[in-house]
């Protein structure tokens, strides 16, 4: 398979528009709070009779200090103690959750995100992992994804190798950008030997995947200044990046108020950082995974995708598509069966509940005959490029022409605009189409088609 892209600035600017990421569909959006955990529990129960193995999530959302860009679950605070409450209740989560899932099911997958998993003292993760190895089938042998995101100023000596002890063999360093006045405008200070000495540790260790977070569009940076956070990130060589667009939303997220708006680089710069960015690193040898994400050639997800094995979830790009996902804590969101389920999002709800031994649930959605089809479209063309009609027509059972004639339709444009090809067997993204992935997708959200009719109707 092709895994080259294309940088045209005249089509990107054309189709600069905001959508979903899809590491779901339907999206987080069309959670909602009818779905119970009675709901969840049926869900589990036939679950359990397909069978399987499972992927685990886990939200640690303490941080010690706020980045200021930050748009993740977090709960920031200077004291430690705020932990201690959480991991009890999370525990207790562990074991509930753990009754419930039939004990054979092995977890191929698992994985702790936050915030930030390593504000929790070495004591705590040993006891996170001690009582979901109690509850769970976890693996013995290193065989399975187990991984985990690290920010290097929250680690000392020993982290790295506690990690890998506890059987973490994934890991990800947020990083963002190695600029000092970018650190100082966003609040994140954090030197370059910090973070290139938590990657040596975490190689030292025997990490098989190592992944380094970036972010392009935060205040002051420019084409030169991120290039020479690049040439010190490809000296360090990870075997995976994440470059992500700075999605600043500062009536939704208050931090980013503290960000001068005149500091923002314009959406020219924007353009042309994640230009410099795509020809760099496809230079150095990465191939463009999708949304954002860069892998070496012999990387996993790579190869994943080369195979046609890739999958999407709410971690981002996966190689374990046939795992049901179960979210613990609070924020996290999982799927199981054709289901997806949020957890409460704040401290006193979680603890209440949990004290009640109920299951946390916040939001859900029981998914439709129709959500499963655009689902496996959208999941094929985000992580494949390419769509062969033949494959879902078998397996859902429909005329590809005709159960989707008006998508079909609006690709006619994108095809004459170079994004794809359209033929009688499918769909193939071209490598300029592939920075676009998510409008393509976008086509085929149902739920994002009706939206858009509703405020057409609205400003009639
Ligand atoms: C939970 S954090 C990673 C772990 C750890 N807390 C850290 O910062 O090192 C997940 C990642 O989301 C990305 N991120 C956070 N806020 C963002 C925003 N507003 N726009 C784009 N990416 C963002 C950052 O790259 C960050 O590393
Ligand atoms: S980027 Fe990471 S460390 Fe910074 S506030 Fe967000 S979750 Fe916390």
């Amino acid at each position: 398979m092709d895994q080259s892209i294309l940088f045209d600035l005249k089509l990107i600017n054309r189709y600069d528009k905001a959508g979903p990421r899809y590491t779901s569909y339907p999206t987080a959006l069309e959670l909602h709070e009818g779905f119970s955990d009675t709901d969840y529990r049926w869900h589990i129960a036939k679950s359990n009779r397909a069978g399987g193995p499972l992927s685990l999530y886990f939200h640690l959302p303490f941080c010690d200090t706020v980045c200021f860009y930050c748009a993740c679950n977090k709960i920031v605070t200077k004291n430690r103690q705020h932990a201690a409450p959480y991991l009890d209740n999370l525990c207790k989560e562990i074991a509930m959750q753990g009754s419930l899932f039939d004990s054979s099911r092995v977890v191929n997958q698992l994985h702790w995100g936050g915030g930030t998993p390593t504000f929790l003292s070495d004591m705590q993760m040993r006891r996170l992992m001690d009582v979901t190895r109690a509850h769970f089938n976890l693996k013995n042998d290193d065989s399975g994804e187990y991984s985990i995101e690290v920010d290097p100023r929250e680690t000392h000596d020993n982290t790295i190798k506690l990690l890998r002890e506890l059987g973490f063999n994934r890991i990800s360093l947020g990083v963002q950008d190695f600029d000092s006045d970018v650190q100082t405008a966003v609040n994140r200070l954090q030197s370059e030997e910090q973070t290139l000495s938590v990657l040596a540790s975490a190689r030292a260790e025997g990490f098989r995947s190592t992944n380094i977070d970036l972010i392009y569009g935060l205040p002051l940076q420019t084409v030169e200044t991120f290039s020479k956070t690049l040439d010190k990130i490809l000296d360090a060589e990870p075997d995976r990046l994440s470059v992500f667009n700075y999605a600043h939303m500062p009536a939704r997220f208050k931090t980013q108020r503290q960000i001068h708006e005149a500091d923002l680089p314009s959406p020219d710069v924007k353009l042309a950082i994640l230009q410099m960015v795509g020809l760099r690193l496809t230079q150095a040898g990465y191939v463009y995974i999708g949304m954002d994400h860069f892998a070496k050639p012999d990387d996993e997800l790579a190869i994943a995708q080369r195979e046609g094995k890739l999958y999407r979830n709410f971690q981002g790009y996966s190689t374990h598509s046939d795992c049901d996902l179960v979210g613990l804590g609070i924020t996290s969101i999982g799927r199981v069966g054709d289901a997806y389920i949020q957890n409460v999002k704040d401290l006193e709800t979680y603890d209440r509940l949990i004290h009640h031994q109920k299951l946390p649930v916040f939001k859900g959605v029981d998914l439709d005959q129709d959500d499963k089809l655009r689902r496996a479209v959208i999941t094929q063309l985000i992580c494949h490029f390419e769509l062969n009609f033949a494959a879902i027509e078998s397996q859902f059972a429909i005329d590809f022409a005709g159960y989707f004639a008006n998508e079909l339709e609006a690709l006619q444009l994108m095809q004459a605009d170079g994004l794809l090809s359209l033929s009688d067997e499918g769909i193939r993204v071209s490598s300029a189409g592939r920075l676009l992935i998510r409008n393509i997708c976008m086509v085929f959200d149902r739920y994002l088609a009706q939206k858009k009719q509703q405020q057409f109707s609205k400003v009639i």
